[in-house]
């Protein structure tokens, strides 16, 4: 799929001020610093669509981007940030619970993991709610330029063991780099893929 345009829309935390539209859309969600706000970036080939930081915790709200006039990138903010307060915590669940319970027009989540570790508890958690909650999602193994292909291998064999644990089967994945644009054409055209169905 080619970019011909891609617009900021708007950010807030409440689902119900989310833009009101039909349009598909397909989120970015994962921990803190995996990079998601850089992978939009890179996908959309501009340079500081979605705000990105070295610091975890930088994306608060969920930042809705229009693509090609027809269908919408969501970025949200990651989870698992240690340093955020209880409070903040809570509320931040609550947005993320609300944004994916509600937003119809939701039809992927891509679960970002970052490619240099082993499977994490949290993101195995966190897609088995997904999949308790019916929503469909697929991952995207992130910053495979900071790794050695081997070493990628070994993380993603470890992550289809766990998953097998819970899943009959491992969703649809993907390797990306935002610095290398490694993985562009393989998640826009199964985006288009679904688009088109
Ligand atoms: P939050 O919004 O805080 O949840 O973070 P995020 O997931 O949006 O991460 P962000 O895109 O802001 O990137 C975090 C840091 O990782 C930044 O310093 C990026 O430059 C870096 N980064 C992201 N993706 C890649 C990648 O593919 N390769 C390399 N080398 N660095 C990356
Ligand atoms: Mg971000």
């Amino acid at each position: 799929m080619k970019i011909k345009s891609a617009e900021f829309v708007v950010s807030n935390s409440k689902v119900e001020k989310c833009p009101d539209s039909r349009l598909p859309e397909y989120a970015f969600i994962g921990r803190s610093n995996v990079g998601k706000s850089s992978l939009i970036n890179m996908l959309t080939e501009r340079k500081s669509l979605a705000k990105t930081s070295s610091r975890p915790g930088k994306t608060q709200l969920i930042n809705h981007f229009l693509i090609n006039g027809n269908w919408h990138l969501v970025d949200l903010p990651g989870y698992g940030y240690a340093k955020v307060s209880k409070s903040a915590k809570r509320t931040f669940q609550k947005f993320i619970t609300a944004y994916f319970a509600n937003r119809k027009q939701m039809v992927c989540a891509f679960v970002l993991i970052d490619s240099r570790h082993k499977a994490q508890k949290i993101d195995l958690e966190f897609m088995q709610w997904l999949g308790e909650n019916q929503i469909p999602f697929c991952i995207i193994f992130t910053k495979a330029d900071k790794i050695k292909p081997k070493a990628l291998e070994t993380n993603i064999k470890n992550y289809q063991t766990e998953m097998l644990e819970y899943w009959s089967e491992m969703p649809e994945f993907f390797i990306s780099s935002a610095t290398s644009g490694l993985g562009k054409e393989e998640i826009l055209g199964y985006i288009e893929s679904v688009n088109q169905q």
